[in-house]
């Protein structure tokens, strides 16, 4: 295999076969193709593209480079869940517990954050005590004995991954539908789930700036897990605003826990109901999505899923007492309020600025990051008339971030004389 000849055949807008694209992942994946040249594979990708059959190929070459979790003994379907990441999206924190509640094991590998938006695995760390490296072994039984874990990736896993994505990182070749339809996949492949509902983000606060280049990526990523003989549903939703009213590692752990005891804000509960309600319908614990939806609705209404995050938390070595009482988790921390500039109704709510600014605050905030934050008391579509709009929470031994926080924050909102037009947050939905 000349390495030169499939990056020019690329380059000029050519194929490369399902043999080539396994070749050439293992050789990189072994140290035997130069950083330089994969570099230069990536670039003639992103510019050119890749045909679902060679992205496929790729992602299947990807899973290979590294362990692959066999799920095959614990009985019935396991449904995974995957979002592509947006501001105060907390949304597997309330579905992984409560549809293992409702039946369908969930098998969850979750990442940290990125760029300005949040992780799973920062919040649920919030937890004392609780650990998210655990053993494939672990995993599994965890997964066959409570029906749920939410762990950390292993560095086993998809090996390659790791090194494309930082080769892509430094060369300007993220934003390539294939490349991250691939690097998606290749972790959800890994992990061995039978079905996975995937929540592709579109709008300012997203990876995916609009509806169209989001349909896009949840088409290749469908098409790919399709051609592995897995079901996949890929919801597109809008992140704009920030989802619910709290956004950073303990606020959003603290709103997912009253989430699952009823009490969550209207826009995570409607999308935390139409996710699980497509889990439980894959999970064939639904007779289909809407069923599921009205199981979900339900189930959070009486609080179905507490017990087994309670359950989870255990298992994972937590403090449980955060279940009971999460308030506990930011009640030492310095908060400060920001009033609007003036009065009026909130037009929009920019999520990536909110989550850069709780991004900034954690790097500055030592040991005790899982305590910074914004909680919104306004949200687009309400009107202020002297009211707080929204407040920042920080570790009390930083020094006050008062000026340039309240300024950005204020920044973030954009006022107006009369309330938007608030379009739904499901935009789509792509399926196999
Ligand atoms: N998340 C991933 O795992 N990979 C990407 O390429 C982008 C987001």
């Amino acid at each position: 295999m000349s390495v030169r000849e499939l990056i020019a055949r690329k380059r000029d807008g050519g194929e490369l076969s399902s043999d080539e694209i396994g070749k050439l992942i293992e050789a990189y994946a072994s140290g035997r193709v130069a950083d330089s040249q994969m570099a230069a594979l990536l670039m003639a990708v992103a510019l050119r593209g890749m045909t679902a059959r060679e992205t496929a190929d790729l992602t299947l070459a990807m899973v290979a480079s590294g362990e692959r979790l066999d799920l095959s003994a614990i009985p019935g379907t396991k449904v995974d869940k995957h979002s592509t990441g947006g501001v105060g999206d907390k949304t597997t924190l309330v579905v992984a517990p409560l549809v293992a509640a409702l039946g369908v094991p969930v098998p969850k590998m979750s990442g940290r954050a990125l760029g300005h938006t949040g992780g799973t695995i920062d919040k649920l760390e919030a937890i004392p005590g609780l650990t998210t490296e655990m053993s494939p072994e672990r995993f599994r039984s965890q997964v066959a004995e409570i029906g749920v874990a939410i762990a950390a990736q292993t560095d086993d896993m998809v090996p390659a991954d790791k090194q494309i994505y930082a080769l892509r990182d430094a060369t300007a070749t993220v934003d390539s539908v294939p490349l991250i339809a691939s690097s998606v996949m290749s972790k959800k492949l890994a992990v061995g789930a039978d079905a996975i509902v995937i929540d592709v983000k579109a709008g300012g606060g997203a990876f995916m700036p609009d509806l169209q280049s989001a349909h896009e990526l949840a088409r290749a990523m469908v098409d790919i897990g399709r051609r592995a003989g897995k079901q996949v549903v890929a919801l597109i939703t809008r992140m704009d605003d920030p989802l619910g009213t709290a956004v950073g590692d303990g606020p959003e752990l603290i709103e997912a826990v009253q989430t699952l005891g009823g009490a969550g804000p209207a826009d995570l509960v409607e999308l935390c109901e139409i996710l699980g309600g497509h889990m439980l319908s894959l999970g064939g614990a639904a007779a289909n999505p809407d069923d599921g939806r009205e199981r979900v609705r339900r189930a959070l209404a009486a609080g179905a899923g507490v017990a087994k995050l309670r359950e989870m938390v255990v298992a994972q070595g937590g403090r449980v007492e955060t279940v009971d009482n999460p308030e506990a988790l930011t009640a030492k921390a310095q908060r400060v309020a920001v009033q609007a500039a003036r009065d009026g109704c909130v037009a929009a709510i920019d999520a990536r600025s909110i989550g850069l600014l709780v991004r900034d605050l954690k790097a500055e905030a030592g040991e005790r990051k899982w305590e910074c934050g914004v909680v919104l008391h306004k949200k687009a579509g309400d009107f202020v008339r002297g009211e707080p709009l929204a407040t920042v929470l920080a570790p009390k031994e930083m020094d006050p971030p008062r000026e340039w926080a309240t300024a950005r924050l204020r920044g973030a909102f954009r006022m107006a004389d009369s309330a938007p037009a608030r379009p739904d947050i499901l935009a789509g939905i792509v399926t196999t």
